[in-house]
């Protein structure tokens, strides 16, 4: 065929009945309803936040699936998606979820991801998000103010938290290098700088800040970890020894990391102690505050984060304590100057001259380019519920932490760590005497999978000055302190099954 003389493709009639647009709204419709219907049922008869599934069983149902031989039909993908994902998937809206820092989503933010998926909106330039670009900017400015960060503040969504502290120790790498560089007369090269900075973290602080070291091209010493009282918080004169040390040495403190809710236990560092020791120092102040930021929508439990204010830069994650789905995160900071270390100027996506026009563009503040409009969901979420709400099922969640640490306390069966200051709970099955108590390790690891493989509950495991440990992250309202007892009554039998096994071994076997 041809057209005008040029040849003309002709292509199956098929294909372009799945582009979305204005004459497949029907199909649209009817796809979308078919999935949200499947994942309604899947969500109403799920009795167990785990299926048990292990990679042995499931990779090779997966591997069959012939990717060459397309179904042409979304019902019978639907099917076969209940197979190789819905049925085995971990769930995390079941009350009796209890492993990592996973909350159950609220629906207004289901709404968004579904219309920010379909508008598909990029989030880098004004002319691929438009309205987009102010509603998260908005929101940006409606996290600081929470913070309290001051009138020139910014910041930019991100995939996650830790995304935002690598680009927060950016910021900062860049800002040491800059003061390293002022006021002598012949500078030190980057290369001679960076292997001298120094990010002064919690012990208890998330890994991602070691992996940001790395990638930033810091020393493998980069961090020093800060050690922590026996609330698992930053101990501020170990903090105050380590930055007098660094001085001595002439190690460059490029950032100090306060975390506000550490993953293991939940605690907050002292901040304002923090503050003081950052001003006197002149070293950036980073505040984690990945797990935390609930508190920020909290009627009762905002003062938990007072001097986050103090912050030069903030780590927020709404999928963690907001009940977001991922991802949704911001990196906030005090002066929004400091974003521009992360700019640089395309011609063909943003020209200087976009600023000059006062054009807003989020991509001159991110380390990504292409972007999902994240915010929608938050944006939505607060437009329909309002922060005072989530704050609310936060609230609840902390409370009930403080519950099951109570329950703990009292049950000889088990050793609790320390009482979190937001909604994890740390503890091991050890027996009060006996020879269990040496195999208290092995009785926990086995108990925490076999617990998994049953499916009945899921939880997770650390590990505390070197010993084996059960963690609770309570993120969802629902958890009652039934939930929780039932699962440390399997937890201890798991346990128990496993010291019994491991004194008679034979006995136990025929038993059967
Ligand atoms: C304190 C803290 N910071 C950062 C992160 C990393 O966040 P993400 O998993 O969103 O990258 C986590 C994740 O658990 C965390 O607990």
């Amino acid at each position: 065929m041809s057209f005008h003389g040029h040849p003309v493709e002709v292509r199956p009639a098929g294909a372009r009945e799945y582009l979305f647009n204005d004459r497949t709204v029907e199909g649209y419709r009817h796809s979308l309803t078919a999935g949200i219907d499947r994942v309604a049922a899947r969500i109403a008869r799920t009795e167990r936040p785990f299926s048990g599934t292990t990679p042995d069983r499931l990779a090779p149902e997966i591997s069959a699936i012939d990717l060459e031989k397309p179904l042409n039909d979304p019902a019978a993908a639907l099917t076969e998606l209940e197979d190789v994902y819905l049925r085995d998937a971990v769930y995390f809206h079941h009350p009796r979820y209890l492993a990592h820092l996973n909350c159950p989503v609220v629906i207004p933010a289901l709404l968004g991801e579904a219309v920010l998926s379909a508008v598909n909106s990029s989030l880098d330039t004004w002319d691929q998000s438009a309205g987009g670009t102010l509603i998260e900017r908005r929101l940006i400015d409606w996290t600081a103010e929470r913070i309290g960060l001051g009138p020139d503040a910014d910041g930019v969504f991100t995939s996650g938290g830790s995304q935002s502290n690598l680009q927060a120790l950016l910021l900062a790498r860049e800002e040491a290098c800059a003061r390293a560089a002022a006021g002598t007369p012949t500078p030190p090269t980057r290369a001679e700088i960076l292997p001298k900075l120094r990010i002064l973290a919690s012990e208890a602080g998330h890994f991602s800040v070691q992996k940001s070291a790395k990638l930033l091209g810091l020393g493998p010493d980069a961090v020093i970890p800060v050690a922590t009282d026996r609330d698992r918080r930053m101990r501020p004169a170990v903090l105050a020894r380590e930055l007098d040390r660094c001085r001595r040495e002439g190690l460059p403190v490029m950032a100090v990391v306060a975390t506000a809710g550490t993953t293991d236990f939940g605690s907050i560092d002292p901040l304002p102690q923090i503050a003081d020791l950052c001003v006197a120092a002149g070293a950036w102040m980073h505040v984690d505050a990945a797990y935390g930021c609930g508190l920020l929508a909290s009627r009762t439990r905002r003062h938990l984060l007072d001097g986050i204010e103090r912050a030069d830069s903030v780590t927020v994650d709404y999928h963690k304590s907001f009940f977001q789905p991922v991802s949704s995160s911001a990196l906030l900071v005090r002066d929004a100057a400091a974003l521009r270390h992360a700019t640089y100027h395309a011609d063909y996506l943003n020209p200087a001259r976009m600023a000059e026009q006062r054009i807003p563009n989020q991509v001159d503040k991110s380390l990504q380019t292409t972007r999902r409009f994240d915010a929608l969901k938050l944006w939505l979420t607060l437009r329909v519920m309002g922060a005072d709400a989530i704050g609310e099922l936060f609230d609840e969640v902390v409370d009930r932490a403080g519950q099951a640490w109570e329950l703990l306390t009292e049950d000889p069966r088990f050793e609790v760590v320390t009482r979190s200051q937001l909604s994890t709970v740390v503890f091991r099955y050890l027996p009060q005497d006996g020879p269990g108590r040496e195999l208290a390790d092995e009785a926990n690891l086995f108990a925490r999978e076999a617990l998994a493989a049953s499916g009945a509950a899921v939880v997770a495991g650390t590990k505390v000055d070197g010993r084996h440990y059960l963690k609770f992250t309570l993120l969802n309202p629902e958890t009652t302190l039934a939930d929780i007892a039932h699962v440390l009554d399997l937890l201890a039998g798991h346990a128990e099954r496993y010291l019994s096994e491991q004194a008679a071994p034979e006995l136990c076997r025929q038993a059967g």
